[in-house]
Formats: structure tokens, C-alpha cells, sequence
């Protein structure tokens, strides 16, 4: 036996490291027909390590002060040494795990990967989710920059529209009247430490739940149901461990590739990623012309915009915005389709997620643009066709006419 077996085996007595290695890498079985798809759950991984590494690096020099919030970050983009490409990757960031989850998402949506027996990996999901909107929101406090200061305005006061206690709560989350230093402690503490920990929690319960079940794939069936009668080991299964971590590292590069161009060439990516307001210091006595969310909230901003005020109080927008994602953790229990994958649903869901996203990125486009009467009503039709895609969801799934699916997963 040599030193090294002899050291594993001493390991292995004390913790069980080599059993970890197999039942979730080298012995743990996933479909063999994952298409590319199935690149952007280990991508999100990849995000939101660089995002903690980048994220320990800033805080080495930022200063959660509303005096010198401004000021530390401009400190970092031109004085500490690489501080412009740790911030700048920090930033690209933010908008590439947005990018990469919602094309996480849709892959779900798409092969039916909600479905039973996968409910609380995506509930799992639906809650990373929303805990990615709490970080990126509280993040984007922290430059204290024109937008960060009436953006943070803007949400905050979306409280103050709940009826009775809006204005305390309001005032509560801010920790004063207004936006202030008060404000900017409390998201900093958030951002940095408390929201980090959870959703470091929640992804891992997500991939234990995942390893628990195992992964759907493009054909929508369970490889469970045929395995070999000696090994037990699924007949349409590989070990994740070469196969998947070396075909991952192929996403991986790509990924790498698309995420440098645009911190070398377009960091700002046209305003997209870091709005022009923002490298103009916070001031409380100017309001900017526009005020607009990052891209990633805008499909929201646009929900709650298309809502008409009920007696003055923006209320009814908030509900809608707040449903608009309520409604996400009941799709495994909303669709009643006989068979999981879109490769085998018939014509009607089809068209109905062809819908859903043609009206989500329509809500986007127009969260950007200033609100227009005419901007408004294409809202309020993409904001109904979005909440019918839930509600209609258990009679056109029941009535859709679907292929039969096959035994065993195909290519
Ligand atoms: C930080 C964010 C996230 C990370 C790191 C993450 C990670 C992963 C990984 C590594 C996988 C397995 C590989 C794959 O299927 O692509 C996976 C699967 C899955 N994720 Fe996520 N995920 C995240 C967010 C989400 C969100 C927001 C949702 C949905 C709302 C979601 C729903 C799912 C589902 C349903 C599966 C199973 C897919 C299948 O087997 O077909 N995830 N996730």
C-alpha cells in the first residue's frame, strides 16, 4: 500500500471523503444526453465564486461611508493596483449571473425540469433567485452614485405604498427619513456578509436536492426507471466525473471568453451594465431625469409601471410585481402536461412559452424607456399575457395534444 492509499485510508476512517468523491462525482450517474443547456447551472457556480472573490478583494478597499463611498470606489478604479479589473469583473458580474440564471431557468421551463420529482429544486431555485435581486439591489447602493441613491429612493419608497404600516416600514428599512449613511451601513452589512451566507445555503440545498432526485435532461424522461440489473446503474447514465466535468470546462471557456471581451472592451456594455448617472456622485438635492432600473429588474419595473394607482397609491403595481414571482413556485403544481420536455408537448405550450418570453423581454425593453402612454399599454398587454401564462396554465397543458414520450432517452 502506498503512502498516499495509506493516508486516504486514514482519512477516510475519520471522514467520509473518498464516499463523498464517489457518490456525487466519479459514481453518480447523470443522462448522457445533456445538450449545452445543461453548461449554465456549473456556470452560475462559476459566477458566484468570482463574484466572492472579487466581492472580499473590494471590501479590502471600500468605505461604507456616505462621505467617502464615492470617492473609495474611485480610489480602487485608479489607484489600487488591478482594483479597476477586480471591480470591473465585479460588476460584469452581477448582469452575467443574471444572464447565465435566466437562461438556467428557461432551460427548466423548457424541458419541464419543475416537474415532479424535482419541486424543491426549483422552489430551491425560485428563492436563489429571489435572493439574487436582494444582492444585486443592496450592491448597487454601494457607489454611492446618482442612479444607487434614487434607485435604492425609489424601491425603498415602494414599502411606504403598503397600506397602514408602509410609512413605518419605509422608515425601517432605511434606518432614517431619507436614503442616508444609516442606509448605506445597513445594505453594506447585507450585501457583504448576511445575504452572501444564505444564498451560499441555498445553492447547496439546491444541488443536494439535485443529487437527491437526479437531473432531468432534453428528453424529459427518468433514467432511473431502467437500470441495469446487476449494477443498478442507469442504463442512460455516465459518471458525472470525467464526462460532465470535462464537457463543463468546454462551457466554462466560452464563458470565460464572452466574459472578458466585455470587461476589456465594454465594461459599461453601453450603459447596460454600469449606468452613466452612476459616475456622478449622490445628491439628494437632484433628481435624475430618468430614473431606471438595471436590466435585469426592468421586466418588473415594467409590471409595476403598467399598473394604475388605486386612490393615489402605487399598491396594486407592487402587488402585481410581487405575484409576478409568487407565481413561479406553484409551475409544478400549475402544469398538468402528460409528458415533461418541449421536444414532446404539442402546439399550444409551444406557443404559450414563446409568449411568456416574447412579453418578459418586451417588459425588459420597456422598463428601460421613460413611461409613454403608448409604452404603457404595450406593458399592460405583455404584463396579462405574462400572468395568463400561470393562470391559464392547468387547462392548455390538460388540453395540449402531446407526442407520446419515449422509453429511453434519445442522440
Ligand atoms: C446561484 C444560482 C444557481 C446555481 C449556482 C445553480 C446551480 C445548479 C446546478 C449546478 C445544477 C445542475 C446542472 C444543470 O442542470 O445545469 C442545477 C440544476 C437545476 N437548477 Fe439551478 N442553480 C442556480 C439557480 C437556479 C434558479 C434561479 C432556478 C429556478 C428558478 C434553478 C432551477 C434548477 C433546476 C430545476 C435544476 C434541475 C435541472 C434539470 O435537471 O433539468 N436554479 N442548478
Amino acid at each position: 500500500m502506498s503512502a498516499l492509499q495509506k493516508m486516504m485510508g486514514w482519512i477516510d476512517d475519520r471522514l467520509p471523503l473518498t464516499a463523498t468523491y464517489k457518490a456525487h462525482l466519479s459514481e453518480y450517474y447523470a443522462p448522457k444526453n445533456f445538450n449545452f443547456w445543461y453548461f449554465f447551472g456549473s456556470l452560475a457556480l462559476l459566477v458566484l465564486v468570482i463574484q466572492i472573490v472579487t466581492g472580499i478583494f473590494l471590501t479590502m478597499n471600500y468605505k461604507p461611508d456616505a462621505e467617502l463611498a464615492f470617492i473609495s470606489v474611485e480610489y480602487i478604479m485608479r489607484d489600487v493596483e488591478w482594483g479597476w479589473l477586480i471591480r470591473y469583473m465585479h460588476s460584469t458580474g452581477a448582469s452575467m449571473f443574471f444572464v447565465v440564471v435566466y437562461l438556467h431557468m428557461f432551460r427548466g421551463l423548457m424541458y419541464g425540469s419543475y416537474r415532479k420529482p424535482r419541486e424543491l429544486i426549483w422552489i430551491f431555485g425560485v428563492l436563489i433567485y429571489l435572493m439574487l435581486m436582494a444582492e444585486a439591489f443592496l450592491g448597487y447602493l454601494l457607489p454611492w452614485g446618482q442612479m444607487s441613491f434614487w434607485g435604492a429612493q425609489v424601491i425603498v419608497n415602494l414599502f411606504a405604498a403598503v397600506p397602514f404600516i408602509g410609512e413605518d416600514l419605509s422608515i425601517w428599512i432605511r434606518g432614517d427619513y431619507v436614503i442616508s449613511d444609516a442606509t448605506l451601513n445597513r445594505f453594506f452589512a447585507f450585501h457583504v456578509i448576511a445575504l452572501p451566507l444564505v444564498l451560499i445555503a441555498l445553492v447547496a440545498v439546491h444541488l443536494v436536492a439535485l443529487h437527491e432526485v437526479g437531473s432531468n435532461n432534453p428528453d424529459g424522461v427518468e433514467i432511473k426507471k431502467h437500470k441495469d440489473p446487476v449494477t443498478h446503474i442507469p442504463l442512460d447514465g455516465i459518471p458525472f466525473h470525467p464526462y460532465y466535468t470535462v464537457k463543463d470546462i468546454v462551457g466554462v471557456i466560452v464563458f470565460l471568453m464572452v466574459f472578458s471581451a466585455i470587461l476589456f472592451f465594454a465594461p459599461e456594455m453601453g450603459g447596460y451594465f454600469l449606468e452613466a448617472a452612476n459616475f456622478v456622485p449622490a445628491d439628494p438635492l437632484k433628481t435624475p431625469e430618468h430614473i431606471a432600473p438595471l436590466w435585469y429588474f426592468t421586466p418588473f419595473y415594467a409590471i409595476l409601471r403598467a399598473v394604475p394607482p388605486l386612490f393615489g397609491s402605487q399598491f396594486p403595481g407592487v402587488v402585481a410585481m410581487g405575484l409576478s414571482i409568487v407565481f413561479l413556485f406553484f409551475l409544478p403544481w400549475l402544469d398538468r402536461s402528460k409528458v415533461k420536455s418541449i421536444r414532446y408537448r404539442g402546439p399550444i405550450y409551444k406557443i404559450a412559452l414563446a409568449l411568456f418570453i416574447v412579453s418578459f423581454i418586451g417588459l425588459g425593453y420597456l422598463g428601460l424607456l421613460p413611461s409613454t402612454p403608448v409604452a404603457t399599454i404595450f406593458a399592460q398587454v405583455f404584463s396579462v399575457i405574462y400572468f395568463l401564462f400561470f393562470l391559464l396554465m392547468p387547462w392548455y397543458t390538460s388540453i395540449d395534444k402531446t407526442k407520446p414520450e419515449p422509453e429511453r432517452v434519445t442522440g
